[in-house]
């Protein structure tokens, strides 16, 4: 089928510099769910017709594979469609969703195409206690006649419940015939794509309609409230999948995925976590309260205790991670590894059985197995203008409140005590320390107030 995806529209009421379908929902824009639901259904085409906020929307979008159209000016649903006439082969039918709903279901799709096959018209409806502002559907001895507008509609009409959802499939050569014939002699001026029903009946042509399994899937955005209303109710749809699944979670409503999260089995996850891009947590781990997790494996076991901030890293399995932990991208921790409260890790490798409880920063390090990291050590590897690696080889005693000056090499088993400036390597199985001797001075005075 082709698709196309009405996105032109102003959103006014958004209040905002960006254009409607840009802003996100659960980490992806609006335009982005309703693009990748419209793949699932592997269209021969993807059209989308896009008009306020100028080039943003196809720029956004740039080597996706996608068709754009410019809608310009926007003179109505009927009229954005056939800015995608251009682009539509007449062989197979053309399926219309809308850029700002974003939480339409492939199985609701796949159902509407399926009643409407290769010759029907088929219309996605639903019908609600309140339909005000929507499209009516007209029925006459239960088939669909026409779609009358909220704003043409009379008093025996807005009584009706049904509504367009405003998904549409139809026959192609049959659609590009009836949009040529549209006008805009409506209360709104506008082209409706919603006149093509009574062309379609005129036409000989069966009306069918589907609906969708819930009506969160049929929910637009077009005001902050909406967005931060569908936004919720996706959340709610994730924490439940996760909890059916057997994750556990300590509070469903205070849990956020912006992105895939995968888990293995006995997998918790405390209140007011954050997941984004693709994170993985495998077997048993536990995640604490108010940590944000992006693109990250954690693995089997591991513990992330609250308030820790992973991105970009690689947890390896029974490590301990936090509380107040940040890893930063290109962190990749072995089997073990304990990084405690107010330790940082940048692009830097920390192998089996290796520690780092307090107050540290590493950065640009390999450091082997069984490597103890003191309180307060610094690897410096910014000397402001380039980056310089250290490595500390595995049994190695790093001494508190040392600075390991890059690039370095402290060998296999070494110790460094603690105070020290490492500026040269430090050879294997030694102590090596750098302090000024300690001195005591007998009979020294504290100094007195002279004014008295
Ligand atoms: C439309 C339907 C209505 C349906 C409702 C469902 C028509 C005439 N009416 O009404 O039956 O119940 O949606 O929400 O189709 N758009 C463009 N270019 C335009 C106008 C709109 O791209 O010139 C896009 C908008 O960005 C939006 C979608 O089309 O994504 C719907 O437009 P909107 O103005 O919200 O239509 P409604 O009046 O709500
Ligand atoms: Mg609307």
């Amino acid at each position: 089928m082709n698709i196309v995806i009405l996105a032109a529209g102003m959103g006014k009421r958004m209040q905002s510099a960006l254009p409607k379908v840009l802003h996100p929902l659960a980490g992806k824009s609006l335009l982005g769910h309703v693009i990748d639901t419209a793949r699932t259904l592997t269209p021969s085409g993807l059209c989308v017709i896009y008009g306020h906020g100028g080039e943003a929307v196809p720029t956004a979008f740039a080597g996706d594979g996608l068709t754009f159209a410019k809608q310009e000016p926007q003179l109505g649903t009927g009229h954005a469609v056939m800015q995608a006439l251009p682009y539509l082969d007449d062989a197979v039918p053309t399926l219309i969703l809308y850029g700002d709903v974003p939480l339409t279901r492939t199985a609701s799709l796949q159902r509407l195409v399926d009643s409407a096959g290769s010759d029907k018209l088929g219309i996605l409806t639903i019908t609600m206690d309140d339909p005000t502002g929507y499209g009516r559907i007209v029925r006459e001895d239960g088939k669909i006649v026409r779609i009358v507008e909220q704003k043409d509609a009379s008093a025996g009409e807005k009584a009706i419940r049904e509504i367009n959802t405003g998904i549409i499939v139809a026959p192609t050569a049959k659609l590009r015939q009836w949009l040529a014939t549209l006008s805009n002699n409506n209360a709104q001026g506008e082209y409706y794509l919603t006149d093509i029903i009574a062309r379609a009946v005129a036409d000989g042509v069966e009306v069918v309609s589907a609906q969708p399994d819930d009506v969160a899937e049929t929910l637009g955005v077009n005001s902050k409230v909406q967005l931060a209303e569908l936004e919720r109710l996706h959340q709610r749809r994730v924490a439940h999948a996760l909890l059916e699944q057997g994750v556990t979670l300590l509070d469903p409503a205070r849990l956020d995925v912006r992105g895939s999260l995968v888990c293995g089995r006995d997998v918790s996850i405390d209140v007011n976590c954050v997941f984004e891009g693709t994170v993985t947590l495998e077997d048993g781990v536990s995640i604490g309260a108010n940590c944000v997790i992006k693109n990250a494996r954690i693995g089997k076991q591991a513990q992330i205790k609250p308030f820790s901030h992973i991105d970009d890293a690689s947890v390896g399995a029974a490590s301990q991670i936090g509380p107040y932990a940040r890893l930063r991208p290109g962190t990749i921790l072995g089997e073990d590894v304990h990084i405690g409260n107010f330790v940082e890790v940048k692009n830097s490798n920390i192998a089996a059985h290796s520690k780092a409880n307090h107050l540290a920063y590493v950065g640009d390090a390999d450091i082997g197995s069984k490597v103890n990291v003191g309180a307060g050590v610094i690897t410096c590897n910014y000397d402001g203008a380039n980056k310089f690696r250290t490595v500390i080889e595995d049994e190695v005693f790093i001494g508190s409140d040392t600075q390991l000056v890059a690039p370095v090499r402290v060998g296999k088993g070494a110790t460094i005590g603690a105070g020290t400036t490492l500026t040269k390597d430090a050879p294997a199985d030694q102590l090596t320390l750098s302090r000024a001797k300690q001195m005591s001075l007998p009979g020294w005075q504290r100094p007195v107030n002279i004014k008295k």
